[in-house]
């Protein structure tokens, strides 16, 4: 007699993944763990994704989104029991989401209407107050006069956000109403950022320590009618912004991150989840957003409790890098779940341990750096120490891995202890060299993501 399976066996899934960067490598790394999965297309991928395990990039320009997606559905031979995963802003604020949705190609990431939370900030601040979600005070200001008479009769230090899109670069914390009023003009007046600038968040200052706290979300109509909506938290995370140890030097892109957060409180989560995360969902659900992949909260610890600074509609990075390799479930039935409406009833589990991910960068970064450097991996020292490397900005040439970006790779490891775990991924880092290769010592050290100094001078 022939045997009837118990469940349906999925066969050929298959995974698009959208970007290039460390966090896409991560994601790639993690859907190609699933036996389920058979194949991941990364559109474009980089060189940690082309030779990873069942990974294949699609060199493509993603500046025709529709183009872009009918060519990527033929090369996963069809839509039928696939999805896509979307890694950075820009596409899904362009409406990737909606454009894979309508070809049939389950996409994981929110459509372009709930993606304005990430590209405009004021969307972002009129939504929160909206559903009363607890973050810092703030004025939205479309005219230049009104916003430096606001600057002017400011009491304290301020943060200038310009509302849009800025890749990092729209966000000046100043400590002194010179180096606001200096934002202020450079944005609206002098066009530094582009349309981006010409309409500014001025917000109050706030002091504390920053976590991210990344999540699944699975928003439909549907799931809101039948109760099965949801925001499912993962376990915190925490960037390290600044380029020296210390949190000394300039901003960048993020020098490394370590998950768990050592030293969070139950407290502190409980605040987070009814003063932040529920006001959202209820948020989410009045709007009737189609809101189906992830979104990242960035916190500020405040001694007033947590404090929203900002919605992300994706995954951090190089958060990404320091949680996914504590999930103790499948990353690829988890999206799954997220798409198809059913994440309310997904089972989580976590690995008791530590991820530390300290970044490797191109030396002069953010600043000007050289490119085309040869990397060289000692795979024996990366597996002595049972860690692993995602790369974020090099390509594969000629079987050599050469450096392309400023963010050029994290080197990851597992600890039962935040000490462990950081030791691990230094050893890890030990294994790599390249020319001009930098890397701050002290990811993951209490303490070492709060910046001392202020551009103006602290409040
Ligand atoms: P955002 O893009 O809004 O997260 O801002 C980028 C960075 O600026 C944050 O990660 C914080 O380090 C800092 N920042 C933003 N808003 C505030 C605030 N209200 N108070 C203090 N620091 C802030
Ligand atoms: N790590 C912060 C971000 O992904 O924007």
């Amino acid at each position: 007699m022939k045997e009837t399976p118990c469940f349906p066996i999925i066969e050929n899934m298959k995974a698009l993944v959208v970007g290039s960067g460390g966090r896409e490598h991560a994601i790639a790394w993690a859907l190609s763990n699933s036996p389920e999965i058979e194949e991941v297309i990364c559109v474009p991928g980089n060189g940690g994704t082309a030779v990873e395990k069942k990974c294949r990039n699609l060199d493509m320009p993603l500046d025709n989104l529709e183009a872009a997606a009918d060519a990527a559905i033929r090369e996963l031979g069809g839509t039928a029991g696939n999805f896509a995963v979307i890694g950075p802003e820009n596409p899904l604020a362009e409406g990737a989401a909606d454009i894979f949705n309508a070809k049939g190609l389950p996409a994981v990431g929110p459509v372009k209407e709930a993606a304005q939370l990430e590209a405009s900030k004021d969307t972002a601040k009129r939504f929160m107050k909206k559903y009363g979600v607890a973050c810092a005070a703030s004025e939205t200001y479309t005219d230049m006069d009104s916003a430096l008479k606001a600057v002017r009769e400011s009491a304290g230090p301020l943060v200038v956000k310009a509302d849009g899109l800025a890749a990092g670069k729209g966000v000046v914390v100043a400590g002194d109403r010179k180096t606001a009023e200096d934002a202020v003009r450079r944005f609206m007046d002098e066009g530094e950022l582009g349309e981006a600038g010409k309409k500014l968040v001025l917000e109050e200052y706030l002091e504390g320590e920053e976590i991210s706290i990344l999540a699944a979300v699975s928003v439909t109509p549907r799931t809101i009618k039948s109760g099965e909506a949801c925001i499912v938290p993962f376990v915190p995370a925490r960037d390290h912004k600044r380029l020296l140890d210390g949190a000394e030097g300039p901003n960048t892109g993020g020098m490394g991150a370590i998950a768990p957060v050592p030293g969070i409180g139950v407290e502190t989560l409980n605040r987070f989840t009814k003063e932040i995360l529920e006001p959202t969902l209820e948020g989410f659900k009045a709007e009737n957003f189609d809101y189906r992949g992830f979104i990242f909260f960035g916190l500020m610890l405040t001694k007033n409790g947590p404090k929203l600074l900002e919605y992300n509609v994706r995954l951090g990075d190089p958060e990404t890098q320091a949680v996914l390799p504590l999930m103790d479930f499948d990353f690829a039935g988890m999206c799954k779940a997220i798409t198809e409406g059913t994440l309310k009833s997904f089972s989580f589990k976590w690995k008791e341990g530590f991820i530390c991910a300290p970044v490797a960068v191109s030396g002069g970064y953010p600043g000007e750096y050289k490119k085309h450097k040869l990397i060289s991996v000692d795979n024996t020292a990366v597996e002595a120490a049972g860690g692993k490397v995602f790369i974020a900005g090099a390509a594969l040439e000629n079987g050599g891995l050469y450096t392309t970006g400023g963010r050029v790779l994290a080197g990851t490891a597992f600890g039962e202890t935040p000490e462990k775990a950081r030791q691990a991924a230094y050893k890890v880092l030990g294994g790599i060299s390249f020319d001009g290769m930098f890397f701050r010592k002290d990811i993951g050290v209490p303490g070492a993501a709060v910046s001392k100094t202020m551009k103006g001078g602290k409040p």
